[in-house]
C-alpha cells in the first residue's frame, strides 16, 4: 500500500479443495493481524437468509461504524456491500472476509456484478483486504475469468497440502517455539498479501 493511492483496497481470492485449511488460514491470519475485521461465512441459505446472517455478523464483529448496519439496515446484498465500504475505516487498514462465496454466487442474484461494483466504486477506495475464498475450484476460477464481472480484482491464492518441506519446517517451529500452526502457510498468505502490495512485515 502505497500513501496517496486512491485504490488502496486489495483482494484475494483464495481456493483449494474442501478441508485443505482455507478457513482455519484465513481465521489465523485476521487474528494476528489484530485489525478490525469481518469473517462472514455463507451457508447454502436463501439470500435473505445470508443477508440476515451478515447483518448480525457485522454487528458483532468490530468493524469501526458498525453501528451503520443497525442503524438503517440494508435491505438487499447491493445495500449491504455497499454500506460494508462505509462500516470500514477510511484511512487505516481493515479485513474482510467472505467465505464460500460459491454459495453466494449460487443464491444470490447477479452477486458477482454487485460485488464488482461495490469494489469499483466503495470498497477498493478503503485500505481494505479483502478476502473471497471457496472450496469450489471451477467457481472460484471463474470468478476471475475473463468474461465475468470481477474480472482481474483479485489476486489468485492457490491453497495446496503442505510439501515434505513445509511439513519439516513446520515440525520444526512447532518443536521449537510450541507453535500449533503451521508457519509456511502464514509465510504464504503474507507473501500473497505483499504481491498484491499490502505491508504484512517479515521477510519476502
Ligand atoms: N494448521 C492447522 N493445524 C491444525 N489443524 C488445522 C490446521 N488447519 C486446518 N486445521 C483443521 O483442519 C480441518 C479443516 O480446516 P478448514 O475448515 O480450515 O478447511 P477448509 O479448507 O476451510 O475446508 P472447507 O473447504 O470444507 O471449508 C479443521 O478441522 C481444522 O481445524
Ligand atoms: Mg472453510
Amino acid at each position: 500500500m502505497t500513501s496517496g493511492d486512491l485504490r488502496p483496497g486489495r483482494c484475494v481470492l483464495m481456493r483449494g479443495r474442501g478441508r485443505i485449511g482455507k478457513s482455519a488460514l484465513a481465521e489465523e491470519f485476521v487474528s494476528r493481524s489484530g485489525l478490525p475485521s469481518l469473517y462472514f461465512t455463507a451457508a447454502r441459505a436463501s439470500a435473505e437468509q445470508e443477508l440476515r446472517q451478515l447483518l448480525d455478523d457485522v454487528a458483532s464483529s468490530d468493524l469501526p461504524h458498525r453501528a451503520l448496519f443497525t442503524q438503517t439496515p440494508p435491505a438487499n446484498w447491493n445495500s449491504a456491500l455497499q454500506l460494508l465500504a462505509d462500516a470500514i475505516p477510511d484511512d487505516s487498514p481493515s479485513v474482510l472476509v467472505i467465505d464460500e462465496v460459491p454459495y453466494l454466487m449460487e443464491r444470490v442474484d447477479a452477486f458477482e456484478g454487485m460485488l464488482q461494483r461495490a469494489w469499483d466504486r466503495f470498497l477498493s477506495r478503503k485500505p481494505v483486504l479483502l478476502i473471497l475464498i471457496g472450496s469450489d475450484l471451477s467457481m472460484m476460477e471463474a470468478l476471475n475469468s475473463y468474461d465475468r464481472p470481477f474480472h482481474q480484482r483479485g489476486t489468485e491464492m492457490v491453497i495446496k497440502a503442505l510439501n515434505p518441506a513445509e511439513l519439516q519446517e513446520m515440525r520444526l517451529t512447532a518443536i521449537s517455539v510450541g507453535c500449533r500452526f503451521g508457519v509456511s502457510r502464514r509465510g504464504r498468505m503474507a507473501r500473497c498479501a505483499r504481491r498484491a502490495g499490502w505491508d504484512v512485515g517479515g521477510g519476502p
